[in-house]
C-alpha cells in the first residue's frame, strides 16, 4: 500500500502515515537517496528497519521533500534544511520535523513548530514493564485492554518529549510526568523537570490501526 493517511494535529501541524506491503526492491527504486542515505542503509541487518527507513523516505517525498533536506545532528534528531532563510515570500516559517517507525508503519510530523512523535504498537508487554517509566497509579480502575492502550500512550508521551528535548540525561520515571486524563479525550498535558527547569507540553493522540500515535508540540 502506499501512502496510508494523514492527520491533522493542528493548522501548522500534519502527521503522514506510510504502510509499508511493498517488497524492498521496490521502495528502494522509488525513492532518491544521498550516500549518507545509503551508507547508512547498508549498515542495517533487519529487512524491517530498511524498510522502514525507505518509507520515511517516500513520506518525504510524498509531502515535497527530498532525502537530502533531512539533516541529522549528532543525537540522531532530524532537522530540515531551512528553507524560510532563501524564500522571498517572509511568511515562510522554519519546518520541524520528527520521525517513527515501528513495524509496517513509518510517520513523519512537519510542523511551524518543535514536536516530537511515536508510533507504538499495542502489546501487553508495555503494560508488563509499565512500572519502570509510569505512575503506575495512573492505570487504577481501567480494564486490562485499556491499561494496555493508556501505558502505550503514556510511553509515546515520554518517548515524544524526549524527541522534542534531545537532551542527555533524561529519564522517563524521574523527569517527565503526565496530567491525569481520560483516554477519551484523546489529549493531554506532560510536565519535564530537569536540570531544575520545569516545562509543560501539550500532546495529542490518535489510534492508526492496532498502533497508537503521539505528538508532543512545544
Ligand atoms: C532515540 C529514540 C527516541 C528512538 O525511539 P524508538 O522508539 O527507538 O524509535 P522510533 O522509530 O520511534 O524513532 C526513531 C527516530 O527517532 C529520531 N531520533 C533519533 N534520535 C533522536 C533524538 N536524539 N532526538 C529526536 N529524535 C531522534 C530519528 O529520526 C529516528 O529515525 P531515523 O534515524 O530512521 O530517522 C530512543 O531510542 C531513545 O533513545 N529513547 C530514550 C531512551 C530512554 O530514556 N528510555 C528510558 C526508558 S525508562
Amino acid at each position: 500500500m502506499p501512502f496510508f493517511k494523514e492527520i491533522n494535529i493542528n493548522e501548522d501541524t500534519t502527521a503522514y502515515f506510510w504502510k509499508i506491503s511493498e517488497a524492498i526492491e521496490w521502495l528502494f527504486e522509488n525513492v532518491q537517496l544521498n550516500d549518507k542515505s545509503i551508507s547508512r542503509l547498508e549498515t542495517m541487518s533487519s529487512i524491517e528497519h530498511k524498510k522502514g527507513f525507505l518509507a520515511v523516505r517516500m513520506l518525504l517525498q510524498h509531502v515535497g521533500f527530498t532525502d537530502s533536506d533531512l539533516l541529522y545532528d549528532a543525537f540522531g534528531k532530524p532537522h530540515l534544511k531551512d528553507k524560510s532563510k532563501k524564500a522571498k515570500d517572509k511568511s515562510i516559517l522554519p519546518q520541524h520535523i520528527s520521525i517513527s517507525h515501528s513495524h509496517e508503519f513509518s510517520c513523519i510530523c512537519i510542523s511551524n513548530q518543535s514536536i516530537g512523535i511515536d508510533l507504538e504498537k499495542r502489546k501487553e508487554k508495555t503494560l508488563k514493564i509499565a512500572p519502570r517509566f509510569m505512575d503506575v497509579s495512573h492505570l487504577e480502575y481501567l480494564s486490562e485492554s485499556d491499561k494496555i492502550v493508556k501505558a502505550t500512550v503514556i510511553w509515546g508521551v515520554k518517548e515524544s518529549v524526549f524527541k522534542l528535548k534531545n537532551e542527555k540525561g533524561i529519564s522517563f520515571p524521574n523527569h517527565i510526568s503526565e496530567s491525569p486524563f481520560q483516554l477519551e479525550d484523546k489529549k493531554g498535558t506532560v510536565q519535564l523537570h530537569f536540570n531544575e527547569v520545569k516545562e509543560e507540553f501539550n500532546f495529542q493522540f490518535d489510534f492508526v490501526d492496532d498502533y497508537v500515535f503521539v505528538c508532543v508540540l512545544q
